[in-house]
Formats: structure tokens, C-alpha cells, sequence
């Protein structure tokens, strides 16, 4: 939700912000803009619409003379998509000027205050308003007007702040909110993420909410909320600009599918050895055995993760699971005690829903154990403990080796749980981990068919409805090919229990209506064919998906069919899901949508 950057430092700024708000514009894209302080007094220059039309507008940042600046990339909460509600956001003067990722809930508020001070406003953003109140209390020390100002702010919020008066210094400051600032020889810099700056340093310092940072050319600052000064560590970022890159693909999307086989046994391999897998490190082996109850709070694709999981820790370990949305635990009265594990599953760490289900959770006295992407993220640092999915970098806002990266991980989970719980017979155990460790290498036979999907694909991408239907882990797994279809092409699909169908929603199938049968579970694919039959029978058109060995039965009902290897049923749907994602890549191909940058979305939700 949003993107922030700044830079000060030798080299002229605009460009810099530019090419910062490109590799953030995954964060929001409804429009964006930069504010240059020229040494004399502050430029804005902002639009709405993609990046694209603002470097257009600002002649690449040729336009923008100055050395030092701030930029914004948006996803509109307080007021729609216009060129007056895009940031940076002036003070009335002039004399402040701020980008903000966040939302300020009392900005109501504070406005009646300000206007009442006679403070006139032009847009309908919480932003100008602490835009406002930084003026408000501005005494000649921006430093201590932004201290000053945010102890008023409620809600979340990354700033960065530039004053006219002071054309050596920018101010940032969060709170639930993510801020790092970054160091290189040409200047310093702050962004809501390492991706902005990736192509000047590797060499960051994460905030903590509340620090205060002052970024100057000569070194940057930290400081309490209260104005003691703090040392903080220096981090370097262990992937380089390649990660971050489209690497002469299309789309990020599809550079990120094919990435998948690598970035599945990078996360696993840490935790295997000696035939084992080991977990220790993050859940004790007693405590595991103590557990009543495990919960799987998360959103969109990383709750059907979790809805995958609970298959199969249920089956391997006996352990009940509890999968819930993120935006629904704090509300849902959860039962739980310190012999419960809470796992929060997230590929950013910073979805404000996950964030606050794991804050609740702790609140509540369970252990809590993350499961993220990004290292140095909000849920990362607040989790007991993490595990880190090793994907790298994902853009496209549509999710998918993380996807792939998370399961991998709940399978680890299952089988480390099995054992601790004696669960588990070594054989099975054996024959899964062994599996697992093949996974990459089946992934990437799928890749290499992929013509098959593309032509389905093509037959398909005109329909406007369609159906998934699948029973257990299948059913888990419709529920993420309907999402990243919808997602990214814009049609209507919608995901059921294969047995559901007939209770209602099957009066919605007429001649043609498209069914993708994911029949890949052995154990009832009878049953999930005698229901595709029953669509076949109201004239559907049935795609099934499903293994090599159980080719021959399902493709004798479906009218077409994609097959993946075979492997045990626990990892049915880490290969099945390629299929899922590549169809719907190619379908919002064929249609011509804008596959990494859906319309109204953004990567990172930071709002709940
Ligand atoms: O960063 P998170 O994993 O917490 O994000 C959760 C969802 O917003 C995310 O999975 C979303 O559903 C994806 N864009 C789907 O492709």
C-alpha cells in the first residue's frame, strides 16, 4: 500500500526518486509523485495514473532540478485517484512537504483543529493534514516538528519529511508502517523497501516504529520519539539487482513462475539433514508434542496455503488446525492457551490483518511462529519465531513462488510435527521427505510443457464464468487457481467443494459454462469425477487437471485434460498449482491485461 522514497546526496534526486518509485510502484499505482527542495524552496511535480505518466510529465526528473527529495507511489484509501489527493502533500505555505504510507485514523480530528487555526486544505487526504500539523509546529527545527507532530497521529504511518528551511535534511519516521533508510557513496536514502534502493547499496538500517531517522548527505541520524539520540545496526541485503529485475521477461509474473523449482529448494534445504527434517530451531521438540490445537491465520493466497496445510498436518500429525483469516481471528473469539501455536503465514510481513491476528494472538498467551518472505518485516520481528520462505524478491502482485515457497514449508511443518507426536511411521516419513526433495525437479517437467496450458489457454480466455471443483487438498487448491485467475484476467470464477456443487450453485452451469476439475487426490477422484459428470450432464465443458497415473480414468470424463507427475498425495498440490497459475497467466495474456499491476490492487496491504 503505497511506496515512499527519498534520497539526498551528490547526484541530481528526481531520477533517483523515479527509478526508487518504479521498483515500488508494486506497492500501489494510482499515481505518484516527487517533491524536489531546489535549495531555495520545494517543487512538487505529481499525476495521476502510472509512474509512467509522471516521468513523462517531470521529463524523466530532467525537470526537477535539486539534489535532495522525496517520492510517492499510491493505492488510494482517503480520497480517489486525482492529481490534488496525490502525494507528496504541501503544508499551506509551502514551506513542508511529506509522502506517507499509512492510514492516520484521527485525521478527521486533527483537521477540524487546524481549520479551525484557519489552515485551508486542497485535497481530501489523512496525509496533508500531518503534512499541516508538521507546519503547525514547525519552529525553525523540522526534526523536532515532526517529533512533535506525530505524538498526535493515530493509526499507521512511514513518512518522510523535507522543510524549504532546510535544504540538507529529510525526516523519517513510522509506525505500523514499514521505513528503511539505506547508505552508498553518491548519498543516503529512505524507502518503504531495500527494492527502491537496490541498484545504489545493499547497506540498510531497518526502523523500529517510532524511531526517528534525520537522512543528510554526510550520514543519517537516529532518534527516540522523545529526541535521544540512538545507534542503530547496519544490514547487508543478501540479494543483488538481478532479484529485483525482470531479467528480459515479460512479466515479472511469469519470471517468477518459472523461479519456482529454485526458490522451493532454497527454503527447504536448510531444514533437511541427515534424511531428517529439523525444526528445532523454531519449535521445540516438547513443545510440539504439548500442542492442543495449532491455528493458520493469513489472507488471499497465503490462507489457501494455510487451507492446504490443515489437510495435511491434520493427516500426518493428528494435530487439529484451525485455518481463519487474518481479518477475522482478532474477531472470532479464539480459544486459546500457551499449548496452542498460532502460525502467521505472510510473503510481505506486512499485511496489516496478519499483523494484528499475531499481536492477538500473543495477546492471548499463545506461542506465535511466521512464516515470511521479507526479512526484517513487521510480522517477522513481532513473531516468536520465523522461518524465512526463500522466493526473493516477488513483484508481480499476483503471488506464486512464494505461494509454492509457503507450502514447502507447511509440509515441513507437517512432517516435524508427525514426528515429534509420534504420528507418523518412518516409512511414510521417508517416502514424503524424499518426495519433497524432488518437488523442484517435477516443477520444472510442468514448466517444460507448458504449451499444452498455453493452447487451453487460448481456447478459454473469451469465457467470462467459470468453476473450480475439487475434493480435499484439490478443493484447497481450487480455491487458489479461481484467485489468481480472477485476479489478474478479471473473470468471474469461483472455487467449490467438488460434493457442494449440486446444493445450489450448479443452477448457475448452462451449456458451456467451463469447469476445471482438479482431480489429482487419488483417494476421491471417483467421487470428484461422478461430479464432474453431473456439470457434463447441464452442459459444461470439463478441463481436468491431474496426475500422470490417473490420466486414463480422469481424461475418459473430462473434454481436455493437463497432467503432472505423480507424487505422494501430500504434494499434490505444490505441483499441481503450476498448471493453475500458468493458465491464468496466459488467459490474462490473451485478453491483454496488465498481468503484474492488476487493476485496484496492491502487493503489500497495509491497511486492514
Ligand atoms: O503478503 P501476504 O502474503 O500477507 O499477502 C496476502 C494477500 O494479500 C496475497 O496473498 C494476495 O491474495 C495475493 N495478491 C494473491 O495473489
Amino acid at each position: 500500500m503505497c511506496g515512499i522514497v527519498g534520497y539526498t546526496g551528490s547526484k541530481q534526486a528526481a531520477p533517483i526518486l523515479l527509478e526508487g518509485l518504479a521498483r515500488l510502484e508494486y506497492r500501489g499505482y494510482d499515481s505518484a509523485g516527487i517533491a524536489i527542495n531546489d535549495g531555495d524552496k520545494i517543487n512538487v511535480v505529481k499525476a495521476m495514473g502510472r509512474l509512467a505518466v509522471l516521468c513523462e510529465k517531470s521529463n524523466g526528473g530532467a525537470a526537477a532540478p535539486g539534489c535532495i527529495g522525496i517520492g510517492h507511489t499510491r493505492w488510494a484509501t482517503h480520497g480517489k485517484p486525482s492529481d490534488a489527493n496525490s502525494h507528496p502533500h504541501v503544508s499551506e505555505n509551502g514551506r513542508i512537504a511529506i509522502v506517507h504510507n499509512g492510514i492516520i485514523e484521527n485525521y478527521a480530528s486533527l483537521k477540524e483543529m487546524l481549520v479551525n487555526r484557519g489552515r485551508v486544505f486542497k485535497s481530501e487526504t489523512d496525509t496533508e493534514v500531518a503534512a499541516q500539523l508538521i507546519d503547525y509546529y514547525y519552529n525553525g527545527n523540522i526534526l523536532e516538528a515532526v517529533s512533535r507532530a506525530v505524538r498526535e497521529l493515530e493509526g499507521s504511518y512511514a513518512l518522510g519529511v523535507v522543510c524549504a528551511d532546510e535544504p540538507n535534511t529529510i525526516v523519517g519516521v513510522k509506525s505500523h508502517a514499514p521505513l528503511i533508510v539505506a547508505y552508498s557513496d553518491d548519498g543516503n536514502f529512505f524507502a518503504s523497501d531495500v527494492m527502491a534502493v537496490i541498484s545504489h547499496t545493499k547497506t540498510v538500517t531497518y526502523l523500529e516504529d517510532d524511531e526517528i531517522a534525520v537522512v543528510r548527505n554526510d550520514g543519517i541520524k537516529f532518534y527516540t520519539p522523545f529526541l535521544d539520540e540512538i545507534k542503530k545496526e547496519k544490514c547487508i541485503v543478501d540479494w543483488d539487482i538481478s532479484a529485483a529485475d525482470k531479467c528480459g521477461y515479460e512479466h515479472y509474473m511469469y519470471k517468477e513462475i518459472m523461479e519456482q523449482p529454485d526458490a522451493v529448494r532454497r527454503t527447504i534445504e536448510p531444514y533437511i539433514s541427515d534424511g531428517r527434517v529439523d525444526l528445532s530451531a523454531v519449535l521445540d521438540r516438547d513443545y510440539v508434542k504439548k500442542l492442543n490445537r495449532i491455528f493458520i491465520a493469513a489472507c488471499g493466497s497465503s490462507y489457501h496455503v494455510g487451507v492446504i496445510a490443515k489437510y495435511n498436518i491434520e493427516k500426518l500429525a493428528r494435530v487439529p488446525v484451525e485455518v481463519v483469516l487474518a481479518s477475522e481471528f482478532r474477531y472470532c473469539d479464539p480459544i486459546v492457551d500457551q499449548n496452542t501455536l498460532v502460525i502467521c503465514i505472510s510473503q510481505s510481513g506486512e499485511t496489516a490483518d496478519t499483523l494484528e491476528a499475531q499481536r492477538e494472538a500473543k495477546r492471548l498467551g499463545a506461542a506465535t511462529l511466521a512464516i515470511v518472505n521479507v526479512e526484517g518485516s513487521s510480522i517477522a520481528k513481532s513473531a516468536d519465531k520465523v522461518i524465512y520462505t526463500k522466493a526473493g524478491p516477488e513483484i508481480a502482485v499476483a503471488t506464486t513462488k512464494a505461494y509454492s515457497t509457503q507450502l514447502a514449508v507447511t509440509v515441513l511443518i507437517a512432517l516435524y510435527t508427525a514426528e515429534c507426536c509420534e504420528a507418523i511411521p518412518d516409512s511414510e516419513y521417508d517416502k514424503i521427505l524424499s518426495e519433497l526433495l524432488s518437488v523442484p525437479e517435477k516443477m520444472l517437467k510442468i514448466l517444460d510443457d507448458k504449451a499444452n496450458i498455453q493452447y487451453l489457454a487460448y481456447q478459454h480466455f473469451n469465457n467470462e464464468d467459470l468453476f473450480f471443483i475439487g475434493r480435499n487438498i484439490d478443493y484447497a487448491l481450487s480455491l487458489e487457481g479461481s484467485l489468481k485467475l480472477k485476479e489478474i484476467s478479471y473473470i468471474h470464477s469461483e472455487a467449490y467443494a467438488a460434493g457442494e456443487l449440486k446444493h445450489g450453485t450448479i443452477s448457475l452451469v448452462v451449456d458451456d459454462t467451463l469447469v476445471i476439475a482438479v482431480a489429482s487426490y487419488g483417494r476421491l477422484v471417483e467421487k470428484t469425477l461422478s461430479n464432474a459428470l453431473e456439470v457434463k450432464a447441464r452442459g459444461a465443458h470439463v478441463m481436468g487437471i491431474t496426475t500422470e497415473s490417473l490420466k486414463q480414468k480422469v481424461g475418459a470424463v473430462t473434454d481436455e485434460i493437463i497432467t503432472i507427475p505423480d507424487t505422494h498425495e501430500v504434494l499434490l498440490p505444490s505441483l499441481a498449482v503450476l498448471p493453475l497459475q500458468l493458465f491464468a497467466y496466459y488467459v490474462a495474456l490473451y485478453r491483454g491485461c496488465d498481468i503484474d499491476k492488476p487493476r485496484n490492487l496492491a502487493k503489500s496491504v497495509t491497511v486492514e
